[in-house]
């Protein structure tokens, strides 16, 4: 059989260790040909294709991006897109699909196994707000290199006596926001799950110049938004699932709390770095594991199912279970990180 892999969406440190678990364990234990589909739902669409044997999958375990390219290409939005994928997949003599993405792109997988297509997903998504898993790959990645920003941040912030922020990614959810905030010591975390007031932010900063501390390090998700208000956009433009640019709340909260406290505030957009270069251990051999267990998935013709982890069990689960749900923080989680706040 020819075993398809495409990624899709934004890009997460790690990708390539899965397509090169798909390919290795596909080739030499099932005796599976692999072909690589190009920039997502896109390559099916358009026949682009990408072979991928053991030679052209080696050497890419530590490279971030995606060998395979990615893109936010929704089938659906396109004239007659998903029967054109059918015919596509048959004519390259595809017989099942492996998935790489987050909520969108397996959104697709899923609708795509209702018209026939053989597809398994593997969960991938920096904001690892992915239902049916308690990680994704590329998000422990993430968390590391926000983690290393509010350190280097925090030397200069008291240095200077002042406040910095840092905003991260985190459009719906902010796990990365309270995972680094809690690995960096933040003084404040902002997340979409907890709406914000101006005046609480602003009593941690006071809380903290009374004990003599004159400086304060807030981590804030892109997506978090003021109780009174919505999130801070960058951009009305929408692609192809809805999702508009979020962008900006660091600035919007720089202003507020000079204005408020009269304190140097200083901002820092951490951006795409969080996505860019090389997966952690972590994020490497998580991803190598659920490639296996992809390929598995195929062999054992489990369509329709994407992988995922629990405790520290490789296992699973329905894609009609995982599509739509979104996995928000864990408060408990955050009710820790908030004993350092101020
Ligand atoms: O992959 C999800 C995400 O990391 C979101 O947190 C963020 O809003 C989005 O990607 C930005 O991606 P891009 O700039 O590629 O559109």
């Amino acid at each position: 059989m020819k075993v398809g892999v495409l990624s899709g969406g934004g890009d997460a440190p790690g990708i390539n260790a899965v397509i090169r678990a798909v390919v290795r364990k596909g080739i030499q234990n099932y005796g599976y040909e692999t072909v690589g589909i190009k920039d997502g739902w896109h390559g099916l669409l358009e026949n682009e294709f990408l072979p991928l044997d053991v030679k052209s999958a080696s050497g890419i375990l530590p490279r971030g991006g995606s060998i395979l390219g990615t893109s936010r290409t929704n089938p659906f939005k396109h004239e007659k897109g998903p029967e054109k994928i059918m015919k596509n997949a048959e004519k390259a003599k595809i017989g099942a699909v492996v998935v790489i993405g987050g909520d969108d792109t397996l959104s697709i997988a899923h609708k795509m196994s209702e018209y026939g297509l053989k597809c398994v997903g593997v969960p991938k998504t920096i904001d690892n707000d992915l239902a049916g898993t308690d990680y994704t790959f590329g998000f422990n990645t993430a968390v590391a290199i926000a983690t290393e920003a509010l350190d280097r941040l925090h030397t200069t912030a008291e240095t200077h006596h002042r406040v910095m922020i840092l905003e991260v990614m985190g459009r719906y959810t902010g796990w990365i926001a309270l995972e680094a905030g809690l690995a960096g010591g933040a003084d404040c975390i902002l997340i979409p799950e907890k709406p914000f007031r101006i005046s609480e932010i602003c009593s941690y900063v006071k809380r903290r110049q009374e004990r003599g501390r004159n400086f304060s390090i807030i981590i804030v998700a892109e997506g978090a938004k003021p109780k009174s208000g919505k999130e801070i956009v960058y951009s009305e433009s929408i692609d192809e699932f809805g999702h508009i640019r979020l962008g900006g709340v660091g600035y919007f909260l720089g202003k507020k709390i000079e204005k408020s406290l009269d304190i140097e505030t200083r901002v820092v957009v951490l951006g795409h770095l969080q996505r860019g270069g090389s997966p952690t251990a972590y994020d490497r051999i998580l991803a190598t594991r659920f490639g296996v267990a992809a390929i598995d998935l195929v062999r054992q013709k489990k369509f329709g199912h994407m992988v995922g982890i629990r405790g520290n069990k490789i296992v699973s689960v329905p894609l009609k279970d995982v599509v739509g749900k979104r996995k928000t923080v864990d408060l408990e989680l955050y009710d820790i990180a908030s004993v350092f706040f101020g």
